[in-house]
């Protein structure tokens, strides 16, 4: 039988547990056996207790679930050899050649560099007795399936990441509720959203929202006029009988000097036009609470191609991520998509914020 193990990696994100679901049903659907490696990579480095095989009725009631029962992390042994070492050792102990991560860009990569690196790792695990050379014959190669997990949206090659939704709901019904409180005592109100260097949530939310202003490091505001453009649009609104100011801030806002713009950056200036202002951070609340249908639908279907990629997988195969295009669902070399997502960083540090912006959108077209 062959055996998978999956594990969630770095910041988690809502429908990380649909995942884990969906991958040890298919799993044992399709006549494998599944492991839930525990703490992320920490659960192939140390083994043991960590790494636990699930059985069909382990993962009953986790599609609706936030966080990840699993458990995450962002761990520092992993990025050391060694530490990559000990991970082949765990998993060749228990008969494991397969593993589906799901996690962030980081996380990915970190995955695919372990796959590269295995054939040497079993070598050495030869050379150095923990391994005889028929003991690892079976594993000879490491097949890693990527899933995307983050609330960022901020991948290319699949137009959403697990989790994004689910964290886009949880800021509208936040918004919603300062909404009130706003029109009450008439205030502005700065809220700053999470999302890395992507604008995605801060973007969908404002939409989502009505805010009478968005910031976000795609589509960087001009350094010389932001501020007046910020107060014209407000004004215009409270002049057309708007009771509330409302203004979503991006985690990596910047204007076009690359400035950071900041929430204080921005209450000053709507108290320089006299509203009584507010910031609102919602920070970790985004990744809060349960999935929303859209991820755990996400979650489901792309943890079910996931098995079947690990299954079809041959050793010349690049890793596949799984993403959604157009509403399909489909396979993507892992590194091409991390490539590309990295080039609209480098796109934005550069000031090509036009190519910035075509980058992110060509992530929703193929
Ligand atoms: O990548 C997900 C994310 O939530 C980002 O939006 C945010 O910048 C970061 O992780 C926060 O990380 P931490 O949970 O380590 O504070």
């Amino acid at each position: 039988k062959k055996r998978i193990a999956v594990l969630t990696s770095g910041g988690d994100s809502q429908g990380m547990c649909a995942v884990v679901r969906a991958v040890v049903r298919a799993g044992i659907y399709l006549n494998c056996e599944v492991f839930g490696c525990y703490e992320g990579y920490s659960g192939l480095v140390q083994g043991g207790k960590l790494l636990k095989k699930l059985e069909w009725g382990d993962v009953r009631g986790w599609l609706s679930l936030g966080g990840t029962l699993i458990g995450t992390a962002r761990c520092m042994e992993f990025r050391e050899r060694e530490g990559r070492l000990s991970a082949a050792k765990n998993m060749i102990l228990r008969g494991i050649d397969a593993l589906v991560v799901c996690g962030g860009d980081g996380s990915l990569t970190g995955a695919d560099l372990f796959r590269s690196e295995w054939p040497d790792l079993v070598k050495e695990l030869v050379t150095n007795g923990t391994f005889t050379d028929k003991q690892v014959e079976p594993y000879r190669n490491l097949t890693i399936v990527g899933l995307v997990g983050s609330i960022d949206n901020d991948m290319a090659m699949t137009d959403h990441t697990i989790g994004a939704f689910s964290s886009l709901e949880r800021i509208c019904e936040m918004v919603d509720f300062i909404d009130s409180t706003a029109a009450s005592h008439s205030r502005a109100f700065v809220v700053e959203v999470m999302g890395r260097n992507c604008g995605w949530l801060a973007l969908m939310a404002g939409i989502c929202c009505g805010a009478d202003y968005i910031f976000i490091p795609e589509r960087p505001a001009k350094a010389e006029s932001w501020k007046q453009s910020l107060k014209e649009i407000c004004l215009r609104h409270r002049a057309k009988g708007r009771r509330k100011t409302t203004v979503i801030v991006a985690e990596g806002a910047i204007d076009d000097n690359l400035q950071k713009i900041t929430s204080e950056n921005v209450e000053e200036c709507l108290v320089e036009m006299g509203l009584d202002t507010r910031i609102t951070q919602l920070g970790h609340v985004q990744r809060g609470g349960t999935a929303v249908a859209f991820d755990r639908f996400l979650a489901t279907v792309q943890g079910v191609e996931a098995v079947k990629a690990v299954l079809e997988n041959t050793p010349s195969t690049p890793s596949p991520m799984i993403g959604i295009l157009n509403n399909r669902v489909v396979r993507r070399p892992l590194m091409e998509a991390v490539k590309l997502t990295k080039s609209v960083a480098t796109a934005i540090s550069e000031k090509r914020f036009d190519d910035a912006m075509g980058l992110r959108d060509s992530t929703f077209k193929e």
